[in-house]
């Protein structure tokens, strides 16, 4: 058994120095397959393009040199397009996955990086971060709520919580996602079966998505309504097999998690205030929020 000082848990740590908490993927088994079949789709040392890095910055609120020099932990780290930056600009950065997402991520070499498996909601702090990174994830787990406190638990005093959480459909969970597609594919649909039809058909899909798409107005609501494929045309400015490779991966994404709980903008701005989390910054269309504690 190991110990890590930024936590009081015992951990065990493989020939790769990563250190395992859950062995098991436990409720994220769809994003282990996800990360270790799709790695590199969103990596931008992968691929010509700046996208994660231009997120990141959303995320930042266009302030990434509040890394420099700083411990960071990152929350959920999947595949790695984050940790890419966070470590490079970090003292040290400890980055935590439930999934076996963790033995993928692309900086695992990295020397001020140590990687975690683990449920981040099993951890107990113990030496505190200045930064904590959590993007698209506490939507997945089982209580977000819950969740948000936790990460605040990680940061210190007059340290930065940067998170993210997706937002409820303006119908909510009247959404076609939640109430017809995710349960009947889910349901009756193996994932390998259905990462399996999404590779051969990709391109008819699409297709049918856009020319749906043209009859409803050219609504994104609508069309997703009706076909619930994920298609980031006129979105992003990547060739066409990459459009179709995202597709592929987000669809997956979208209708395979356990958990998938979005919450409106306003119920965690009363959620943080009225458990003593400072609001600092918030992006109320994608609902990120920087904070700190009091
Ligand atoms: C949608 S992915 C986002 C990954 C990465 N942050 C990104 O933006 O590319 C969500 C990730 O959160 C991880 N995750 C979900 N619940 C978790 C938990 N309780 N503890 C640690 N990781 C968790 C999943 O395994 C998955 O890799």
């Amino acid at each position: 058994m190991s110990k890590l000082e930024y936590f009081k848990n015992d951990l065990h740590k493989n020939e790769d120095n990563i250190y395992i908490l859950d062995k098991n993927d436990e409720y994220v088994d769809n994003f282990g397959k996800q990360w270790r079949d799709y790695r590199d789709v969103q990596l931008d040392s992968k691929n010509n393009f700046k996208i994660s890095r231009d997120y990141l910055n959303e995320m930042l609120f266009y302030n990434d040199g509040i890394l420099n020099d700083k411990t960071i932990l990152e929350i959920g780290s999947g595949a790695g397009r984050f940790t890419e930056y966070l470590s490079k600009y970090a003292k040290e950065c400890i980055s935590i996955d439930l999934s076996s997402a963790i033995y993928h991520n692309v900086s695992k070499n990295k020397k001020n990086l140590k990687l975690i498996k683990a449920d981040f909601n099993k951890l107990i702090p113990n030496k505190k971060f200045d930064i904590i990174f959590c993007r698209g994830v506490l939507q997945h787990t089982p209580n977000p709520l819950n969740s948000l406190l936790k990460i605040h638990s990680f940061v210190k005093q007059n340290g930065y919580v940067f998170f993210d959480i997706y937002k409820m459909p303006k119908i909510g969970y009247f959404h076609p996602k939640y109430i017809i597609w995710r349960p009947l594919i889910k349901t009756f649909i193996k994932y390998e079966t259905f990462e399996s039809f999404l590779k051969k058909r990709i391109k008819i899909l699409l297709k049918i998505k856009r020319f749906i798409k043209i009859l409803l107005f050219n609504s994104n609501f609508l069309s997703d309504c009706i076909m619930p494929i994920w298609d980031y045309k006129g979105k992003l400015d990547i060739s066409k097999s990459k459009l179709e490779m995202w597709s592929i991966m987000d669809t997956l994404d979208g209708l395979y998690a356990k958990y998938d709980y979005p919450q409106s903008n306003n119920k965690i701005k009363k959620f943080l205030l009225a458990n003593n989390i400072i609001i600092l910054k918030n992006n109320k269309y994608i609902n990120i929020f920087q904070t700190k504690i009091k």
